[in-house]
């Protein structure tokens, strides 16, 4: 054996003096935010990796103690929904390790230490979280390579923004961890020891060719290798071992090793993420020249589990010689979260156990990705310098790409495609007729050329926009067979022949305009048809078509006896003007227009979501306020455009009405009626110039006014409309002191159930705390706002207070709570409301508002079932005012369903700590 381990030895030296010279192949070494490319003391390679993501930001850190070069860099990201990908060519059907490390080094000179998700393509891999500023984590994985490319992503962060510090891959050859799962399941690193250590430092390249990281035991951690059993004795050797077997670890940590003198190796370990399903072995090799009558033969014992005790473990005779390799172990183990195991040495042994190094993996299921994977990976190869089609990874997972919104199935399919204005040239690439799933589609403002391909794939497709391209040749007629079809713009192209028929036969937005050779087709009598064009030539027109864009986007309330038919032919006579808005059926202002109705933006009436308002008066004498946006609002003309359509389809008598938009000179503006009183913020808390609302009953109406408002924007438009920043600052009142919802529509739509989730937006105090935990907006977050401003209604009080909601509350929805509980409703009510009104109706309201601020969304009431609550309420109080003898007298009585009593507890404290949490500077 000796001539055989020294033949080895010989080749690992020689493999090594190889891969020296020899840029280290199969190794990928990126110093992520470094700007150059080195070679580090050890001999690896390092390159920049701005080569290999798309984004980020690069940093320096400024480290007290000295750091290797790699660790003084970082890349960041925005700590936003998106992810951020680094992807890396890799050979098809072989395994690689991957390293991930992270040196925080307050390198955002915020100390906030970052906590977010790392993924290895669409699985999740782990969450690193940063408890240290100067030790990097590492985390490493092996994984067989399934594609041609790894993507490594970051995203979700929950604390501070995500970074890296270096990204390595390292080839493995071989059979080098072959599991039989292998295209399942990747291996995480828990645990790779190196016992017997002569130093803290690791052993790594040269001495490991594949790099992987051996910690010396000498490292003291927490939990880590603890409760080691007495007479554990240190041993080592520098003659060669034969380990070119099974997986091959370095020499350098075969040659040390620990030995239980007195006849036990112990130890303890926590293994982060577990329990789970481990692949785990022991590493042993006998580097002890024992005496012929000497024997070392041992058992593992783990506590509980003697079923793992059977084999004996006899190094010499199981490795067929000495200084050799014997590797046994488990490839599916089941392992706790503290993993106490050890070896006994047998009756019949003259010596204690002896180990080398070992390493513990668990076991994480691959994630198939998302359905349209493949489809979207050919899709985005056509574009390699374009930067939205480099953000790398699985399209929908962890996270989706910023232009595409995937559905919540574990198997992800896409349904829309935003590549509005990304200036796109070429054909519309033939993958999107492939995604099944698709029920938006955007391509509007970009070159595309050639003809329109048949969608037949796509059947739900809903929501085409084509408009503002190059796009010839003739309308296929399978856009007339689409079932699901909505919205169809073609507007501004080069189109020609004739508007298939089917088209016609639908209910649908249809606008053409722009395609000077398109013809519209010979006369569709009958049948219910509706063509609305919303770019027409006058303005009268322009009025008549955008009503009727409204009244087919929202429900209308009385069915109309005739359809309406609206049809502009595609006129060549548009103006550009008009070809310019050509998919709003808004009114345009000119800037000019809107400074001169403003006196240059002279009178400020407010601020809200997104901008400054003010007031102004037009030319004919209609009063108007005017929202100029804040600049960072919108990304981009094409997004605040999407919205004013929106806003345009958006009609009803208790939403303030939107007039117009204006977008010059880098302004963009929004143009509403003006609200004489003012907000009903104002009219609770009285002020110099308001007054204050003090009946009962007149509350009641304003309630009910919003809340009409928003059973409009959650049930009578399609997709449903989420207000998200529902406040009595939001609640207008016109002359008359009825109530109009606004600021509501700029947001993006909830689309077919599936919720978009974007930053929360929203307002301290009326915040959903569910929504702001989960970021899933629905229906729901709106009623805890709505809720928040009843109890506003009932009690006068602003929702966060230092001083009205006594000594250890500043919320009032725990405040109303408490009350309520104790069946104290005197305690909520306005002191300053006028006598009279019917405790019973304050009763009503009051319950119906702890309802919609429930802590959990699905346990709030509808909108509409508010709105009933509130109209029992008036009734209740109309009827106090009809003569006395039919007058009831339950106002004394508590009711005694007033508040949930189960769980009541519970829900007080977790809104406690939420308060908590948003109270604290910094967040908001
Ligand atoms: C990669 O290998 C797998 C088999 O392990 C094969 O199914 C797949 O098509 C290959 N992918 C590419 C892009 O070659
Ligand atoms: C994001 O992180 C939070 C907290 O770490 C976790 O609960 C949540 O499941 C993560 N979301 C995704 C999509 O992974
Ligand atoms: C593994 O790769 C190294 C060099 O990269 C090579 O010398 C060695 O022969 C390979 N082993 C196998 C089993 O392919
Ligand atoms: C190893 O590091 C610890 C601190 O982590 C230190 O106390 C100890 O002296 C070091 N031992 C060696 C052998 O370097
Ligand atoms: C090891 O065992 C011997 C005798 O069995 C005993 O004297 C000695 O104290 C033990 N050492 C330790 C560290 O427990
Ligand atoms: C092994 O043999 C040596 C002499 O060669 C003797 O001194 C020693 O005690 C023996 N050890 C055992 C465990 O029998
Ligand atoms: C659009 O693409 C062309 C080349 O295809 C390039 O010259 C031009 O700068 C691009 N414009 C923008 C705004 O990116």
């Amino acid at each position: 054996m000796p001539s055989a381990s020294a033949a080895a030895a010989a080749l690992v030296l020689l493999f090594l003096a190889f891969s020296l010279s020899n840029a280290q192949p199969g190794f990928i070494s990126l110093d992520c935010g470094g700007d150059d490319d080195y070679t580090d003391g050890i001999g690896i390679q390092w390159t920049s990796d701005a080569k290999f993501v798309s984004a980020g930001q690069e940093a320096n850190l400024l480290l007290q103690n000295q750091q290797l070069q790699q660790y003084t860099t970082v890349r960041s990201f925005p700590a936003d929904n998106r992810k951020y990908c680094y992807t890396m060519n890799v050979r098809n059907r072989t395994r690689y390790l991957v390293r991930a490390t992270f040196l925080y080094g307050n390198f955002d000179n915020s100390n906030v230490y970052p906590k977010f998700d790392l993924s290895l393509g669409p699985t999740p891999w782990t969450t690193v979280v940063i408890d240290d500023a100067t030790t990097p984590v590492v985390q490493e994985a092996i994984i067989l390579a399934a594609a041609p490319t790894l993507s490594v992503c970051l995203s979700n962060a929950s604390t501070g923004q995500p970074f890296i510090s270096t990204l390595e891959l390292r080839q493995f050859n071989g059979s080098l961890y072959y599991t039989t799962d292998e295209k399942q399941f990747f291996l995480r690193l828990s645990a790779r020891i190196n016992f017997g250590a002569e130093s803290n430092a690791s052993v790594r390249y040269p001495d490991d060719p594949f790099d992987r990281i051996w910690e010396s035991d000498l490292v003291r951690r927490a939990n880590y290798l603890v409760d080691v059993a007495p007479g554990t004795e240190r041993i080592s050797t520098t003659k060669p071992i034969f380990v070119s077997t099974n997986e091959e670890p370095p020499q350098r940590v075969m040659q040390t090793a620990v030995v239980g003198k007195n006849g036990s190796l112990t130890y303890r370990i926590d293994l982060e993420d577990f329990p789970g399903n481990a692949w785990g072995v022991s590493y042993f090799a006998e580097i002890e020249d024992l005496a012929p009558n000497q024997t070392r033969k041992f058992k593992l014992v783990i506590p509980g589990k003697p079923e793992f005790s059977k084999p004996t473990v006899d190094v010499e005779e199981n490795a067929q010689g000495k200084y050799c390799l014997y590797e046994p172990g488990y490839t599916n183990i089941p392992l706790p979260f503290v993993f106490s195991f050890g070896f006994k040495k047998t009756n019949d042994s003259s010596e204690g156990p002896i180990l080398n190094a070992m390493e513990i993996y668990k076991y994480i299921e691959i994630s198939v990705g998302s359905q349209d994977a493949n489809i979207m990976a050919s899709l985005v190869s056509r574009y390699p310098e374009a930067g939205w089609a480099q953000e790398g990874g699985d399209p929908c997972l962890p996270a989706s790409w910023s232009w595409v919104q995937c559905s919540s199935e574990a198997a992800p399919r896409i349904f829309s495609i935003s590549l509005s204005g990304k200036n796109i040239t070429g054909s519309i690439p033939v993958e999107l007729t492939k995604l099944s799933g698709l029920v938006e589609l955007k391509l509007d403002g970009n070159s595309f050329t050639g003809q329109i391909p048949d969608f037949t794939g796509c059947h739900d497709l809903q929501y085409i926009h084509l408009e503002d391209n190059q796009l010839t040749g003739a309308l296929p007629p399978s856009l007339g067979e689409l079932p699901n079809l909505k919205e169809l713009y073609i507007q501004n192209n080069k189109l020609s022949g004739e508007v298939p028929q089917a088209l016609f036969k639908k209910s649908i937005i249809f606008n053409f305009s722009g395609n000077s050779d398109l013809r519209m087709g010979h006369s569709n009598t009958g049948r219910t048809i509706v063509i609305i064009v919303c770019a027409v030539v006058g303005a009268i027109l322009i009025l008549v078509a955008a009503i009727v864009c409204y009244l087919f986007t929202c429900k209308r309330k009385k069915k109309s006896s005739d359809e309406t038919v609206v049809i502009a032919a595609p006129a060549k006579k548009l103006g550009s003007f008009f070809s310019e808005v050509a998919t709003e059926s808004a009114h345009r202002f000119a800037l000019s227009e809107i400074e001169d109705a403003t006196d240059k933006f002279d009178r400020r009436i407010g601020s809200g979501g997104f901008g400054i308002v003010y007031y102004g008066k037009l030319t004919d004498g209609r009063e108007i306020a005017v929202k100029l946006l804040t600049n960072d609002s919108y990304q981009g003309i094409r997004e605040f455009l999407n919205e004013v359509t929106l806003l345009s389809r958006i009609h009803h008598r208790n939403l303030v009405s939107f007039l117009g938009y204006s977008q010059q000179d880098g302004k963009n503006i929004l143009v509403y009626e003006f609200m004489h009183n003012g907000t009903l913020k104002e009219h609770l808390r009285g002020g110099p110039d308001d007054v204050k609302i003090t009946s009962w009953v007149k509350r009641l109406e304003i309630a009910e006014d919003a809340a009409k408002g928003i059973e409009y924007l959650h049930t009578g438009c399609s997709p449903t409309i989420i207000h998200r920043d529902l406040k009595s600052s939001n609640i207008l009142l016109d002359k008359n002191m009825r109530a109009k919802v606004a600021d509501f529509g700029l947001s993006k739509p909830v689309v077919d159930g599936s919720h978009v989730s974007s930053i929360v937006r929203g307002t301290v105090g009326y915040l959903d705390p569910e929504y702001y935990i989960s970021q899933q907006l629905t229906e729901k977050s709106d009623m805890y706002s709505f809720g928040v401003i009843l109890l506003e209604l009932i009690s006068g009080h602003e929702p966060i207070s230092n001083d009205n909601f006594g000594l250890h509350c500043r919320n009032i929805v725990e405040w109303a709570r408490s009350h309520m509980e104790s069946g104290d409703i005197h305690g909520i009510i306005d002191q300053s409301l006028d006598a009279g009104y019917d405790l019973q109706s304050v009763w009503k309201i009051a319950e119906v508002a702890t309802m919609c601020v429930k802590p959990k969304g699905v346990l709030r009431p509808s909108i509409s079932e508010v709105l009933k609550e509130i109209q029992d309420a008036i009734a209740i109080e109309l009827q106090r005012e009809l003569p006395s003898s039919i007058h009831h007298l339950m106002s004394k009585t508590s009711p005694s369903e007033a508040v949930n009593t189960t769980g009541s507890v519970q829900d007080l404290e977790q809104n406690a700590s939420f308060d908590e949490l948003l109270m604290r500077p910094g967040l908001r």
